[in-house]
C-alpha cells in the first residue's frame, strides 16, 4: 500500500513513459518556413496543371459522315454517334435550313437532352436543364456549361463531323 504523498510518480507514466528530454519540438520558425515551401509547391503544381489545360489540346478525331442534307427537314433533329460509338450526338436543322450539332450529353448529370423545335432549344428531362439548340449554351436549370458543339462541313449533299468544340 502506497502513503499517498505528492511526491510519488502517477502509475500511467509507467504505462506511458514520456522522455521530455528527447522529443523534438518544431520552432516557429520552421512551421512558417514548412508552410512556406509546402503553398510554394502547391502553386507550382496548380501552374502546371494549367499549363497542361493549356497547352494539351485533345487529338482531333476523324472526320466522318453523319447525314445527308436531304435527311432532315427544316424544323428538325437526327441522332447519330461521333466521335465513337458510345458519344450520342443530336443533328439539328433550323427552320432556315441551317445545320447544328452538338453532344447530347447534358452538361449537368450526363442525361441525354432531346430537341424541342417550337423552343429552339434541347431540354433535359432529369433536372428541367435546357440549351440553346442554335449555340449550345445553357438555358434553364442546373447546366452552367454549353453542350459541346459537334464542327460541321457540307461536302457535297453530305454532312461530315470534322471535329468537336467544347
Ligand atoms: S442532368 Fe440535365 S439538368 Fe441535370
Amino acid at each position: 500500500m502506497t502513503g499517498g504523498s505528492g511526491a510519488e510518480r502517477p502509475r500511467w507514466r509507467e504505462d506511458f513513459p514520456v522522455r521530455w528530454d528527447a522529443d523534438n519540438y518544431m520552432t516557429r520558425r520552421e512551421l512558417a518556413k514548412f508552410l512556406t515551401l509546402g503553398s510554394g509547391l502547391l502553386a507550382s503544381v496548380n501552374v502546371l496543371i494549367a499549363f497542361i489545360g493549356l497547352n494539351g489540346a485533345l487529338p482531333t478525331p476523324p472526320a466522318r459522315r453523319i447525314a445527308g442534307v436531304d435527311e432532315v427537314a427544316p424544323g428538325g433533329s437526327l441522332l447519330f454517334r461521333y466521335p465513337t460509338a458510345d458519344d450520342p450526338c443530336i443533328l439539328v436543322r433550323d427552320a432556315l435550313g441551317a445545320f447544328e450539332a452538338f453532344s447530347q450529353v447534358c452538361t449537368h448529370l450526363s442525361c441525354a437532352v432531346v430537341h424541342r423545335p417550337d423552343e429552339q432549344a434541347f431540354a433535359c428531362p432529369c433536372h428541367k436543364g435546357s440549351f440553346s439548340s442554335s449555340d449550345g449554351r445553357p438555358l434553364t436549370g442546373p447546366p452552367t456549361r454549353r453542350l459541346p458543339r459537334i464542327v460541321l462541313e457540307q461536302h457535297g449533299a453530305d454532312l461530315v463531323a470534322t471535329g468537336i468544340k467544347v
